[in-house]
């Protein structure tokens, strides 16, 4: 069932339960200080942040709970998304944050103060997924609100890399409008239909390799993901220049990538197709080149209104101060990192083991990393540092390390991060039974040690949960890795 509201966004069922750790302002300052430019500047009462289209709110919930001195605002106009995170505040007694039932268009036009000014504005798989009006309300809102100095961050489907899949797109959608009753029902059939397709070789698909990865996919998606992943008549994917466009009209320019590992040419692509880039007329145009050359099809950009560039000594010690923290279990296998241009250079690669064995004694600072490595890894050279960077960009990446808060903050973050993730277990056990139970788990729960969300395994939840309970005495592991990263 769809109603006037929703513009053409399918609204008939719950979206799925997501955290990005994108949105953190502490993860946005760093991608700028790795890509020169200054970060936003809070008043002493601390950073402004607005996330628009936040779903069920779930990264917006533990950086309120992460970030006391933080002000949150999470808009969404899904009534169901936005009475869910509000029990969810409720419950967990966090007061810096207000979640706002409201459209794009209201706020976009607002005179009444509906919103202060931001430092931050963020949108996590909105924009590409609103139709072009909601874009402009987007762009207008932002415009408006956004001090200078102010970052916006967008993450967004791109051309060229989702051009040869968006005949998979167009069959889902269609296949939602033409048939009258829930979307997740005409969109399991559209899924048969294309996988169907897929099997009996229609030449679309044996033509196109990248297309038939995205329907075999299709395959184990649950059903609210089809429908808000595909199935809006307003979505539509675009290229880095025309976002880039609409955005100046908002007096915001590129300023870098939330990807941390995309500010580092080197790693994105070889010399000849840096030169490549490097030759074209204009910036947005050089990063669409890039698009066409890593071919990747999401792109998370920051825009600042008014960048400033930082200078060397600035950067150093913006970045000298990164302090960072192991995600896993120290001697956890790493992950297989694959770049656009295949394995990283073992000149990076080769600081991936020294930089764990370091934080496996606790948070360390990107300075502090500098100072160690330097004296234990064999010729250490001139370039090392910068080499040190891009294996922590590596790394952070595959989720092995995170940015992380500072002592202080931690301490002063704890019992409300404690009290949310006590919501968050309630709320999930108590909808266990439900059939979409898999898509009520949170995928992570806030930590006081990141300042935004970790991910959790289903049994560290669930151990957690029970511990919670007091149902059962814990074995002495199986909560240390959660109580090392803050989570209770
Ligand atoms: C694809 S979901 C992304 C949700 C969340 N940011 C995430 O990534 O998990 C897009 C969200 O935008 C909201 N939305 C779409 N159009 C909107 C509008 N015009 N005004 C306010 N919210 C809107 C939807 O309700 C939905 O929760």
């Amino acid at each position: 069932m769809t109603a006037d509201w929703t513009r053409g966004y399918a609204s008939d069922i719950d979206y799925t339960r997501g955290w990005y750790r994108e949105l953190s302002p502490l993860w946005l300052d760093t991608a700028l200080a790795l890509a020169g430019v200054a970060p936003p500047q809070p008043t002493e009462h601390g950073p402004v942040w607005l996330e628009l289209g936040c779903g069920h709110g779930l990264s917006a919930l533990a950086l309120a709970a992460a970030r006391p001195d933080m002000t949150v605002i999470a808009v969404d106009f899904n009534p169901t998304h936005i009475h869910g995170a509000q029990r969810l505040a409720q419950a967990a007694g966090l007061a810096n944050i207000r979640l706002v039932e409201a459209d794009f268009a209201e706020l976009a036009e607002d005179t009444t103060g509906l919103l202060p000014p931001l430092d931050y504005a963020a949108l996590h798989g909105v924009y590409t997924w609103v139709g072009d009006e909601s874009r402009r309300h987007i762009a207008r809102l932002i415009a408006r609100r956004l001090k200078p100095g102010g970052a916006a961050y967008l993450s967004y489907n791109c051309l060229p890399g989702w051009a040869a899949a968006m005949p998979v797109q167009f069959l889902l959608n269609a296949y939602g409008q033409a048939l009258p009753g829930p979307k997740a029902a005409a969109g399991d059939q559209a899924r048969d239909l294309l996988l169907h397709l897929l099997n009996q070789g229609a030449g679309f698909f044996t033509g196109n390799a990248a297309a038939s990865a995205r329907t075999d996919r299709l395959r184990g998606a649950t059903a609210p993901y089809l429908v808000h992943e595909y199935m809006h008549s307003g979505w539509r994917p675009a290229y880095h220049a025309q976002v880039a466009d609409d955005l100046a009209a908002a007096k915001l320019s590129y300023a870098g990538s939330a990807a941390w590992v995309e500010n580092f040419p080197d790693l994105m692509m070889t010399r000849a197709q840096q030169d490549m880039a490097a030759s074209v007329p204009t910036r947005a145009l050089a990063e669409t080149v890039k698009d066409y050359v890593t071919n990747q099809p999401l792109r998370r950009d920051i825009f600042v209104r008014g960048p400033l560039a930082l200078d060397a000594r600035q950067r150093v010690a913006r970045l000298g101060a990164l302090r960072l923290v192991a995600l896993g279990e120290p001697g956890a296998a790493l992950p297989d990192f694959t770049l656009p241009l295949g394995s990283p250079d073992p000149e990076v690669s080769r600081l991936f083991h020294p930089v764990l064995v370091v934080l496996a004694g606790g948070p360390a600072t990107l300075a502090d990393l500098v100072e160690h490595l330097a004296r234990t890894v064999p010729d250490w050279g001139p370039d090392s540092a910068g080499c040190l960077l891009r294996a922590v960009a590596i790394l952070v990446a595959g989720d092995v390390l995170s940015p992380c808060l500072a002592d202080g903050q931690i301490q002063a973050a704890l019992p409300g991060v404690r009290r949310l993730n006590q919501a968050l277990l309630a709320d999930s056990l108590l909808t266990g039974a439900a059939p979409d139970h898999e898509v009520r788990l949170p995928e992570r729960l806030a930590s006081a040690v990141t300042g935004g969300g970790v991910m959790a395994s289903v049994e560290e939840m669930g151990a957690l949960a029970a511990h919670w309970a007091g149902e059962v005495v814990m074995p002495p592991d199986a909560l240390s890795r959660l109580a090392r990263l803050g989570v209770l």
